[in-house]
Order: C-alpha cells, then structure tokens, then sequence
C-alpha cells in the first residue's frame, strides 16, 4: 500500500520537531535558492513549507506550479528571523528526505492564490483550479458547515429529511419553469420544480408533520449577483402550527448557523416589522437595518407651503418625505448629484440641505421655505449642524423607492461583520401587474389574513406570508398555507385562473386538499445568499460550486449545448424554422472565424 501522506500541513507544529511526516497536496510558489529550492504545499487545512536540496532531488528544479506531489520530510524549526507569523505553520518547516511527483501541471490559466484577480468566465472554464485557491476552499468548507449545521439542528427537532422528485408538474414561484421533454410521452414535458412548494404540502397531508429538505430549485429567470437558474434552498414544512412555530424554528436554524460560521451567537427573537411600516420607514421590502436614517414624514411640515414643487405634489395626495444623511462633507457637485440620482431612480427632483455650523441652511431652494417650515426640517429629521438632508415629493411609492435607494447609497453599517436580521410580516396578498392584473405577492398557496377582506378589496389585502431579511437581502421567505380547498380554488379565481384551467393545472393538487389536509406552514432560505453574506461574499457564485455565469452559461462543460438530430427526433422535437436559421447562420460565422484563424496562423 502507498502511503501518500500521514499528516494533514496544519495537524503539525513545534510539538512535532524532529518527526518524519508525509504530507500530499500541491505546490505553490517553487523557488530555486540556488542549492536550495523551496515552495509551499498546500493540502485541503492549509500551506506547509517544504524545503528541498536540489543535489539529492534534481527534479525540485523545474518543479511546476500546482503539480500534485507527496513529500517525507523532517519537521524541523525556522531559523530565528524566518518564521511567517500570517501562516498557521508559519514556525516549521518540512526538509524533504523523498519526493514524488504524482502528476504534473501544465502552464495554469491563471495564478491560483486569492492575490491575483483574474476573468471570471477563465476562473468558471478551470474551476477545479480556482476552487484550490484558499479562499474558495474556504467558502466550500463553511457551505458544507452551514448546511451541517441546519441539519443537526433540525435533525434534533424531530424534522424528517425527505427528497422530492425534480421531474415534476411546474410549481409556480413566479419565474419560467425549465421544461425537460418526456420520450416516452412525445409531446409532453416535465417542468423541474422552481421549487418543492407543493410537494411540501402534500407531504403535510401525508402526514410527515415536520419536512425539510436541502432542495435544489430551477427558475429561468435572468441571473444577477443573488440570483442563479440553480439554487439551493433549505426547504421546510410543518403541520398544526403557524407563523410563530416557524419563527421560532428558523430562528433556531439562523443562530445555529451562524455560530458555526462566525463562531457568534444571534439574540433571539429576532426582531420584526410589518411590510407597510418597512416600507414607510425604509422605502423597501427588504430593509438593512444595520443603520438608522429612516425616511421621515415631512407632509406636515408643508401644508399650505408656498413652495411650489412641494404644494403641487401635495395637492395631489402625494407626500413629501425626507432622510438626514448624517454629517458628510459634501461639495456642490456631490450633492447635485443627489438629484441626478434621484431623477434615474423615477422622481421629479430632490432637495438637498446642508447644514451649516451656525444652523443656517445650504440649500438653493432655502429663501423659498418659510421659517416655520425650516423649525418644522430641523425637528422632525433631528438636524445637527454638518447634517446633509433630502427630501423628495412624490407618490408614497416613488418617494419610497427614491428615497430608499439613496439611503442606501450613502448608509453604512458601523462594523462591516454585523448581522441585522429582520422579519418583514404581513405581507399584500396580491401585487398589481402594470396592465392592471393581479399577481400574487409570494405565490397563490398563501392564506390571507382575512378571507373576506381579500374577498372585497383584493389589493389591500394583508396576507400571512412573511421573509427573513438579512443586511437589507432577502434570505428566506414563507407562509401559512390555505388548507381549504375551496379558498384554494377562490383565490386562482382571482387571479384569472378559472374554473377549467385551475383544473387541468392544479386539480391534482385541490384534490389532495379535500382529504383532510392538516393547517400547515413553511419557509425556506436561500442557502447560497445565507452563506455568501457569512463569507462577505458579493455574489452568490463564489459560495456555489459550479455555477453559471449571467447568460446561464457553464464555461467549464459548455453546457448549454446543441444536441444531435436523432436526440431531438427521440423526443418529438423539430426546431422551429428561426432557431434553425439562426443557428446555421452562427455556424457559418464561426466557420468564417476559423478559416481567418486558420489563415493567420499560417503567416
Ligand atoms: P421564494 O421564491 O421566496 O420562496 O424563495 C425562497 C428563497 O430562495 C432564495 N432564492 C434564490 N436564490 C438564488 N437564486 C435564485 N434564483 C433564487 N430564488 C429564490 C432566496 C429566497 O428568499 N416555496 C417558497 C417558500 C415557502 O413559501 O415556503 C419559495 O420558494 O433566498
């Protein structure tokens, strides 16, 4: 048997001088002394530096970057002086007595350490290099630790783990299905499931009681930094409970999570605000807590102003509404800035003041504001002198969405390692699609408060649905569910699902309702959002294996891909005349391509 390696790098330390060890993994940084060669090895805990005499070892020189290696060294002590105290064997070193080459690499793509900034699309083509950088290795490890963590707490709660098919019936989450085409049913297709919502509930009526599943779900939709066509979610369920067990489970999950992540505890009940109040106080659904600068009331302050900009609005119903930036020193064309900012994000103008030492406002609309209405800012925003302001009058939800996003642009949180979580509760039954249709606000299986209320004013209506937010990003969402088959089918009917399609749609799922479906709700957070934001990651890629790139791409198996003729045929399939027609102009283009590469090498 071939002992490749008795050790892990980091297992060894002064305690181990003298021992002969074998460690296996690869090499990083080789450099030739002249008579001595050394480099790093790096193994799944971390780097180990090995030092090697060239005379015994001759093929040290010449030793490639990222050649996979097993080295039989003596643990010995850098010299005074020598020691790398950024490195957890930063004290030892390893004097090689047996080297061998396992498999050697081949020119690398990129330099693979977390100093080098490279092309992401490179990075996604050698992603088995990329994920040897620490840095990705690290965020691998802590997604198997936050997923460990989940289970062993829902594990202990009584939870059953239960899979759910991905070759389903679509369930609709709001995006477009993914479609996979049944051979054996040319003609029909299965969709993959955006997510396992209803197969959670008929689990629910099957009686499981508590489900969770580490579910993969599939959204054509298009990509941004949170969001991927494939995703994990921890999927999770419970019968005769509501929205405080839920609560309470997640917010065990959350802190179990966290702890081992970030090794601190969360304060749990984690606190809560309705929708309407984050929406009047952050001008969002998903506020970042993390700092104040609430957007503030000032209709008040301008009844019967003589300022115009403002007495249009509010003559209209509008509000006007503003924000204290806190003390910033800004020039003139910062602050017009503000404004031209305001204007892209859909408002009319904005107003900015800036507060002077003395009290007195900076601002080209100060003369218009009458004293009182000046007392009436200072007061109501707590204007300190350095304070900038702005107020912008619009609708509430103009005002709101500008406002919000300009808190955000110039918030900052105090400590960037803080966790706010905040439930967002009470959530609108129903949201109004631009053509005046009704769309629902999470998806059609969540109860409203108030059958009657969602009956008569269907766009007022509060439902039970409610998200997890975590630093302004939507971690999780869910709901309690209507149980009754009946409100079920009433509630497709006020989405314009009617009577015949509800049937051939759904009708599988209403059936399932009428056999004595138990009162039940759930939740599930985006496992890849929850560890990137754990990780200070940006995006969800650096914390998910093999993900696609924005245009849904896999730049390392080049997926997605045409396929043969015979494939198609063997499911039914002909591919529309224009996809034809594009595709074969694509390929003559890129056949023109080739000959002129072709043509250049020749030069
Ligand atoms: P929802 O659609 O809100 O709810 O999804 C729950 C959470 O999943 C994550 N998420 C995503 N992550 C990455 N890429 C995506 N494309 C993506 N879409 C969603 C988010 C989100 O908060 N069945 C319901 C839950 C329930 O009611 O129990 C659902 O899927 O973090």
């Amino acid at each position: 048997m071939t002992t490749y390696r008795t050790h892990y790098s980091t297992e060894l330390g002064l305690d181990n001088l003298g021992e002969s060890v074998t460690l296996a993994g690869w090499v990083v940084r080789p450099r030739d002394h002249g008579g001595v060669v050394f480099f790093e090895l790096r193994d799944m805990s971390g780097l180990m530096q090995v030092v090697v005499d060239p005379s015994e070892f001759p093929e040290a020189e010449g030793l490639r970057m990222e050649s996979c290696i097993s080295v039989t060294g003596t643990v010995q002590a850098r010299p005074d002086g020598m020691e790398n105290l950024d490195l957890e064997t930063g004290e030892i070193d390893l004097a090689a007595t047996e080297l061998n080459v396992l498999s050697v690499a081949d020119v690398l793509p990129f330099m693979v350490d977390d100093r080098t900034e490279s092309d992401e699309v490179v990075r996604l083509q050698y992603r088995y290099l990329d994920l040897r950088r620490p840095r990705m290795a690290a965020n691998l490890r802590a997604r198997s630790q936050a997923i460990r963590a989940i289970r062993d707490t829902l594990n202990d709660l009584g939870f059953l783990d239960v899979e759910t098919p991905t070759l389903i019936n679509s369930t609709p989450e709001g995006a477009r299905d993914f479609l996979v085409p049944a051979r054996m049913r040319p003609g029909h297709f299965y969709a993959l499931p955006q997510s396992p919502q209803l197969l959670k509930q008929l689990l629910m009526i099957s009686g499981v009681d508590r489900y969770y599943q580490i579910a993969r779900c599939y959204r054509d939709e298009d990509q941004r930094s949170d969001r991927q066509i494939e995703f994990t979610q921890l999927d999770m369920e419970g019968a005769f409970w509501d929205e405080e067990g839920v609560w309470a489970t997640i917010e065990q999950v959350v802190a179990a999570v966290v702890e081992r992540l970030r090794g601190v505890s969360v304060e749990v009940p984690l606190p809560r605000l309705s929708y309407t109040d984050a929406m009047i106080r952050y001008g969002t659904d998903k506020p970042d807590i993390r700092f104040g600068m609430e957007i503030t009331n000032l209709s008040d302050v301008f009844v019967g102003t003589d300022f115009r900009g403002f007495a249009a609005v509010l003559d209209d119903g509008g509000t006007v509404r503003g924000i204290n930036l806190g003390r910033h020193e800004m020039s003139r064309s910062q602050l017009d800035a503000l404004v031209d900012r305001a204007k892209e994000l859909g408002a009319a103008g904005l107003v900015w003041i800036a507060i002077n030492e003395d009290g007195s406002f900076r601002s080209p609309v100060a003369k218009f504001f009458s004293d009182r209405e000046t007392k009436g800012i200072v007061e109501t925003l707590s204007a300190s002198p350095g304070d900038v302001l702005a107020i912008v009058a619009d609708s509430q939800r103009v005002v709101g969405a500008v406002l919000g996003e300009i808190r955000l642009d110039v918030g900052k949180p105090k400590d960037n390692d803080e966790l706010s979580f905040v439930w967002v509760t009470d959530f609108p039954v129903f949201e109004q699609t631009e053509d005046g249709g009704l769309v629902p606000s999470h998806h059609p299986f969540t109860a409203p408060a108030d059958v009657d209320e969602m009956r008569t004013a269907p766009t007022e209506a509060t439902s039970r649905a409610y998200d997890l937010v975590l630093n302004g990003s939507e971690l999780g969402s869910g709901s309690v569910r209507i149980h009754d088959p009946a409100i079920q089918a009433e509630v497709f009917e006020i989405l314009g699902i009617g009577g015949d399609e509800a049937h051939s749609r759904f009708g599988w799922f209403l059936d399932a309702l009428r056999f004595g479906t138990p009162p039940h709700a759930g939740f599930a957070i985006g496992i890849d959002r929850f560890v990137a934001l754990l990780q200070n990651e940006k995006s969800i890629r650096e914390v998910i294996p093999f993900p696609k790139t924005q245009t849904g791409a896999d730049p390392l198996t080049t997926a997605p891909t045409l396929v043969a003729d015979d494939q198609l045929r063997d499911v039914g399939i002909d591919l529309r005349p224009e996809v034809k027609a594009a595709l074969a102009e694509a390929e003559s283009t890129q056949a023109g391509d080739r000959a002129e590469t072709l043509e250049g090498s020749d030069d």
